[in-house]
């Protein structure tokens, strides 16, 4: 049938072939951080999230430098398979942190609009079962021609295909590192084993180079070098 689909969301995925050497090392950096952190912040549905108890640098921790010089890999191969001119732009990670899912725990659907590419690393996912995996939702439903005609309620669709399909899931796989644009709406679904899902999530950003074309700069932040602090009023 002449069909044809435009437009698709890329999202890249990739099985370190060291994964398993650094699993061990990693699990237990990042159960130690767990214990050292914050109080609890968040509901016991709601898996452990380091960037909201004061987790949200490992990058600048040497148990994680392994995991973050693979990510520094990984990015430039993605950003390369979307056509970015990689001489003309630097990257950042601006926050990274880890996550710990414990039995029935899941992560709500949200954004990460801090940041421009979004990476989840799984360190160590239950072999048991449905450890929960990470949703990504279509929210741009371009196919949708009638708004509406696929909600629940209406029944619109008699059968679902790739072109109605709203939401794509990723199963986590240990090893597996996954990167999408930041700005997509995810969620992960519950923890249904009994086993704990660990994994880490970093923040990029992307920002003009040092060296860049000047026109690039009404799109992309200078480089973070070139800003200048303000005193905001309660500090005049
Ligand atoms: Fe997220």
């Amino acid at each position: 049938m002449p069909i044809e689909t435009w437009f698709p969301l890329a999202i890249y995925y990739t099985d370190l072939p060291d994964a398993a050497a650094h699993r061990d090392s990693l699990l237990g950096a990042v159960l130690a951080l767990e214990e050292a952190a914050h109080e609890r912040r968040i509901t016991e549905e709601t898996a452990w999230t380091g960037d909201v108890h004061g987790v949200e640098r490992i990058h600048d921790d040497p148990n994680f430098a392994w995991i973050v010089e693979q990510l520094e890999i990984k990015t430039t191969i993605y950003l390369k398979a979307l056509g970015v001119d990689l001489n003309k732009i630097d990257l950042y990670i601006q926050r990274s942190w880890p996550i710990i899912s414990r039995p029935t725990q899941r992560i709500l659907d949200h954004r990460h609009l801090n940041a421009h590419l979004s990476a989840v690393y799984y360190i160590a996912v239950p072999q048991t079962g449905d450890s929960g995996s990470l949703v990504f939702f279509n929210d741009t439903k371009m196919n949708e021609v009638a708004p509406g005609l696929w909600a629940d309620y209406s029944s619109g669709l008699a059968e679902s295909n790739t072109l109605n399909f709203e939401t794509v899931t990723y199963a986590p796989v240990e090893g597996r590192l996954v990167m999408f644009p930041a700005k997509q709406r995810h969620g992960v679904e519950a923890n249904q084993t009994e086993e704990l899902r660990v994994s880490l999530s970093f923040d990029i950003i992307l920002t003009s180079a040092e060296t860049s074309d000047a026109g690039l700069y009404e799109f992309l932040s200078p480089p973070p070098k070139q800003w200048k602090k303000l005193k905001h009023k309660q500090a005049l």
